[in-house]
């Protein structure tokens, strides 16, 4: 029989009414940041983790934005190459060169992937690249890297839910809660 997900969670850390609060604020200071430029301004929303943010986020902007996605991977520093990013599915655009670039995060962890991915689109010659995260675990970053907009910085704990996963599993619950370890220390 299939189990209820909920029953893992340990603790909520953020609330789905903390969520609605978050990306109220995020939307309103996104808009009014955007409201003037005469650019396209692009969400490109990385997958997987970040659908069910980016979703909450852009019905709230009250600014015309167009959405792309990406889903890539980042393998830390220990590769044999730095700045190493591996692309699974890429913008099918040639031209960025007219575009406002708003990155869309559920987590910065070390901060590898957000950076490399910064550093590739402004080598594409986007006209601007900037990052929004819900949440931000600073006491993890390897790499220097502020993001532009952050929902809440959170403690180095084992977080799934509202888009982050477990082996996959997890994220489709409304709200970002603490693993508890019995689910994976066996
Ligand atoms: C997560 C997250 C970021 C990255 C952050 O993605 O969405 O892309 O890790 O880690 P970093 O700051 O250490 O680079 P993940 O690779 O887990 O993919 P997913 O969203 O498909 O689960």
């Amino acid at each position: 029989m299939k189990h209820n997900e909920n029953e893992d969670i340990s603790s909520i850390l953020v609330s789905e009414e903390q969520i609605q609060q978050i990306t109220d604020r995020l939307a309103k200071q996104i808009s009014e940041d955007y409201r003037d430029d005469e650019r396209q301004v692009v969400l490109l929303i990385i997958l997987k983790g970040s659908v069910p943010f980016a979703a909450e986020l852009m019905k709230k902007l009250t600014i015309p934005v167009q959405l792309e996605f990406m889903k890539v991977s980042s393998y830390g520093a220990t590769t044999k190459s730095s700045g190493e990013i591996k692309i699974h599915l890429d913008i099918k655009r040639d031209d960025l060169k007219d575009l406002d670039i708003l990155i869309i995060e559920d987590i910065i962890d070390t901060g590898y992937t957000l950076n490399r991915l910064t550093t590739l689109l402004k080598n594409r010659n986007a006209h601007s690249v900037k990052t929004c995260t819900l949440l931000d675990k600073p006491s993890r970053r390897e790499v220097d890297l502020t993001p532009d907009y952050t929902g809440v910085r959170i403690p180095d704990a084992f977080v799934v839910g509202f888009g982050l996963d477990y082996n996959e599993n997890y994220r489709t619950l409304p709200y970002v809660g603490i693993l508890d370890p019995k689910v994976y220390s066996h």
